[in-house]
């Protein structure tokens, strides 16, 4: 009850950055972490808010070293630090993902994303993506969910990017119901392709 009450008051705060009214139901947190195992090795989770996908992830059994928490909102950041002490919890904002070593070279299985990319600017979710597949194993996914009816990122800025969106599920059990996707690389492209190629296609290494 204290961690919706927190939510909602952060929500008053700043409507657009926490873009919800009530912290992620445990349906949508399990949908979401439903393809994510001990196995996947390190995830990142952005814009993990009160740790409603958090607490999935570790009871599908990702250890708290294995995880980085990118927060962007300080009062989350403290709580998600305090919680899981032996994550890596960066009060930072997910635009500069590119920029930190998050766990010692070691590339990510998985990226579990809250953030509202419908309320960003598209140069913001190009930078979040393109910061996500750079620290993500060449078939890593990234699990995104939505309120709205489609993948919150274009088919234009999918293509643009080189990659592909799922539909993997949808919930009624979340205030407001959600739908999460899965957006992957279309092909692993080689590094020295990417760097090197003139074509429009800017595919995410
Ligand atoms: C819809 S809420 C996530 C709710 C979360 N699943 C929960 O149950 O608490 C969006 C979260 O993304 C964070 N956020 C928004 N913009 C961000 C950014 N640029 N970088 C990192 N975090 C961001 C907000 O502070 C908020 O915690």
């Amino acid at each position: 009850m204290a961690e919706t009450l927190g939510f909602f008051q952060a929500w008053l705060k700043n409507p657009l950055r926490v873009a919800a009214i009530a912290p992620s139901s445990r349906s949508l947190a399990n949908l979401i972490t439903s393809e994510i195992s001990r196995d996947t090795g390190p995830v990142i989770e952005l814009g993990p808010g009160t740790g409603a996908f958090t607490r999935a992830l570790i009871a599908r059994g990702v250890r708290q070293e294995d995880l980085a928490l990118i927060e962007f909102g300080s009062e989350f950041a403290a709580a998600l630090h305090f919680h899981y002490p032996r994550a890596r919890t960066l009060w930072m904002d997910a635009a500069r993902l590119r920029a930190v070593d998050l766990f010692d070279g070691r590339a990510a299985g998985a990226v579990v994303s809250g953030l509202p990319l419908l309320s960003m600017p598209p140069r913001k979710v190009i930078a979040i993506l393109t910061g996500a597949f750079r620290k993500m194993e060449p078939d890593g996914a990234l699990y995104q969910f939505t309120y709205g009816p489609r993948c919150p990122v274009s088919l234009r800025l999918l293509d643009h990017l080189g990659l592909e969106a799922e539909r993997i599920g949808g919930t009624l059990a979340n205030l407001p119901p959600a739908a999460v996707y899965r957006i992957r690389r279309r092909h692993p492209i080689p590094f020295h392709f990417v760097r090197f190629s003139s074509r429009q296609h800017v595919p995410v290494e």
